[in-house]
């Protein structure tokens, strides 16, 4: 059996027959049409000439210095060019624009620390510390085209790195906080960062939490580092090395607030970010400027329905992932919005953070991870219901296939039984939202993700290639290109190709399986590949049992994605370990000092969002004839269920051995 075929394996029969039975319908309010920015017109226009509402896009929502002639250029498949005549500033067109048309004194990002201090930074605030970033980064040598590497807390210096970057044309590449410096290290490797970005620490659980000391550790030993500048956050000590660190503050007081964005070709890269692939090694996504940068704003305004003007709208994603990146930088910036930026987690101090924030600030429009819904669906709704909620009127999440009962309490309890919610599937490689509803268009449900949004083309195919009837299950593919599509794998056309469009010849192969329902819909029902999908982050099998192995007392590991309630997917894993280690764990209490080492080790090796829920010591693990381990088995026995099909193993009394080895008392 090969990996591909795990369509019904992922999407496991029961969740399919589940998503099958729900027929409930929410048609849009025509007050809400009314006032929607998408249209249902958008959806002819589109089909009517793909190019040509592109183009008009691009026009329309951006700010170009040079227009462009050619709107796609897809003559290298798959290496598209979109634009690629014209030129334009990513900052200039997130901030400098906005200040020029009168909108300087507009709050760009309502900042909430999660000890409780706020700061309010307009339009004209963020571009004047832009413009003194880009100068620091100028004066660190970071010229055009070089590298920088981002590992900041969910500050207001997280946006204006990020932007300060693009504005000198100078790639950036976030490093998620929660990762480890060994992670860190390896991405400031593969993209050979000149400078990087991080600040003393930030707060977490109510106490700060440091980031310095990874840094140190990873910059040791990273050649291309010249510089690294330091934000004080958490005002706790740090180590300070003369020779490379800066002081973000100092360095910014210090620095011209004159700097004239310079244009950059449509095509110059506007970033990397790494993610979870099949193999061990994350691939650098590389996204480019004026493609990426129209899908980003024209998806914002038209699926979360953003009336830059009036609106406060609050994405709760870290910038360290995608979707912060799109839909907390990118997007609403280029439309001019007004958003709230929180730097903690939804528990502190209480449970009903988020909706004080909401409250606070009349939050308007609130975009998530149904893992968090889930999370507070749990808690109880008489938390939210302490709140006033009322302002809110339009609910996204991404992420991960959201379940009917939680988009019910979602719009019910969250959206005061109104809101409508755009469930928005994409990827990091599509850059931005691809299926969702529209708004005020779409007669809305539950646990869908529904169409593509105008101007995007996608299908699902079976095994061959061939589009399914509705009805039927297969495979998510993207079989035209789109303005924000990935284009490139950092340092690696070859796995590029390989990747995405070798499994079907000339279409773009998502990794997800998806269902069409009878009127169309697509469900989609989660990864075919050995990527794991944990509380909306994405995680490799693979890289967890590398980081397993790496350890002395493992000789072997295999890592597996079972379905958990709140997170979506856990990480469960299975080893065997070496020689001394097998007496060491039979000693009593052993083991459980053991799993803790282990699982410490992950989060060493990658960052504690890879922890392991669970770590089963084993004697054996299930293996084919040809040694592929069999991790269909392996999620039987994490999900408590009965062991399927065993007869393609090559011992198959070894499941047998692994289930007594589990029985027997701790
Ligand atoms: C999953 C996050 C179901 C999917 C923006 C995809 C979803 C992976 C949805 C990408 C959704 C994302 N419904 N599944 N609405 N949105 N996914 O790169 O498996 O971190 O391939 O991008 O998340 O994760 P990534």
């Amino acid at each position: 059996m090969t990996r591909r075929s795990t369509v019904a394996d992922a999407a496991s029969e029961e969740t399919l027959s589940n998503l099958g039975h729900e027929d409930r319908e929410f048609p849009p309010d025509p007050a809400f049409t009314a006032q929607a920015v998408g249209k249902a017109e958008l959806y002819e226009q589109a089909d009517a000439d793909r190019e040509k509402f592109w183009a008009d896009q691009a026009r329309e929502r951006l700010t170009w210095s040079k227009d462009f002639t050619q709107t796609l250029d897809w003559s290298d498949a798959p290496f598209a060019k979109w634009y690629a005549d014209g030129q334009l500033n990513a900052a200039y067109n997130c901030v400098d624009r906005h200040v020029e048309a009168g909108n300087g004194d507009r709050v760009a990002l309502h900042f909430v620390g999660e000890p409780g201090d706020t700061e309010d930074i307009t339009y004209a605030d963020l571009q004047d510390r832009v413009k003194r970033a880009a100068n620091v980064l100028l004066e660190s040598g970071v010229a055009k085209g070089d590298r920088v590497a981002i590992y900041l807390p969910m500050i207001p210096e997280a946006v204006i790195s990020m932007l300060a970057c693009a504005r000198i044309g100078a790639p950036h590449s976030v490093v998620f906080g929660g990762f480890s410096s060994d992670a860190l290290r390896s991405r400031i490797a593969d993209a050979e960062a000149k400078v990087v970005i991080t600040a003393d620490g930030g707060y977490r659980r109510g106490k700060p939490s440091a980031l310095k000391p990874a840094v140190d550790d990873a910059v040791k030993d990273s050649p291309s580092v010249l510089k690294v500048l330091v934000v004080q956050r958490t005002k706790e000590e740090v180590a300070w090395n003369d020779e490379k660190d800066l002081w973000w503050h100092e360095a910014l007081e210090a620095a011209s607030p004159e700097h004239t964005a310079e244009p950059m070709d449509a095509e110059h890269p506007l970033f990397i970010l790494y993610t979870s692939g099949t193999t061990g090694k994350p691939k650098g996504i590389l996204h480019t400027t004026g493609g990426y940068l129209t899908q980003a704003a024209y998806t914002n305004a038209v699926v979360h329905d953003v009336h830059p003007e009036t609106d406060v709208y609050w994405c709760s994603a870290d910038v360290g992932w995608v979707t912060g990146h799109s839909y907390i930088v990118y997007g609403p910036l280029a439309n001019g919005a007004t958003q709230v930026l929180y730097e903690g987690t939804p528990d502190t101090p209480h449970k009903g953070r988020w909706w004080e924030i909401i409250q606070q600030h009349k939050v308007s429009i609130f975009y998530t991870a149904p893992t968090a819904i889930r999370t507070c669906m749990k808690w109880g709704k008489e938390i939210p219901e302490k709140f006033d909620l009322s302002s809110l009127r339009v609910l996204g999440s991404v992420g991960e296939p959201s379940n009917p009962e939680a988009w019910i309490w979602y719009r019910d309890v969250i959206g005061g039984g109104k809101a409508p919610i755009v469930d928005t599937w994409w990827q990091t490689e599509t850059g931005a939202i691809m299926v969702s509803a529209l708004p005020g268009v779409t007669t809305l449900k539950p646990g869908s993700a529904q169409i593509a949004v105008p101007g995007i083309s996608v299908d699902v195919v079976d095994e061959q290639g061939n589009s399914v009837d509705n009805g039927h299950g297969g495979y998510l593919i993207i079989d035209k290109p789109w303005p924000s599509m990935l284009r490139g794998i950092w340092g690696d056309p070859e796995r590029f190709k390989e990747t995405y469009w070798s499994r079907f010849k000339g279409i773009y192969f998502a990794g997800d399986g998806a269902k069409k329902d009878e009127q169309g819909n697509i469900w989609v029902l989660g990864r075919v590949d050995d990527v794991m999908n944990v509380s909306g982050h994405r995680l490799s099998t693979t890289e967890i049992e590398s980081a397993l192995v790496s350890h002395p007392k493992v000789a072997e590991a295999a890592v597996v994605g079972a379905t958990d309630e709140t997170t979506g997917q856990a990480v469960c894993a299975f080893v065997i370990l070496r020689g001394d280690a097998v007496q060491e764990a039979d000693e009593p209490g052993e083991g459980a000092d053991l799993v803790a080492e282990l699982r410490n080790h992950v989060a060493k090796e990658i960052g504690a969002i890879a922890k392991p829920r669970q770590i089963l010591i084993v004697a054996e693990l299930p293996k084919t004839r040809s040694g592929k381990i069999m991790r269909r088995l392996l999620r039987d026995v994490a999900e408590n269920r009965e062991v399927g099909d065993v007869t393609t193993l090559a011992d198959s009394s070894v499941m047998d051995l692994i289930q007594q080895g589990l029985a027997k008392p701790a």
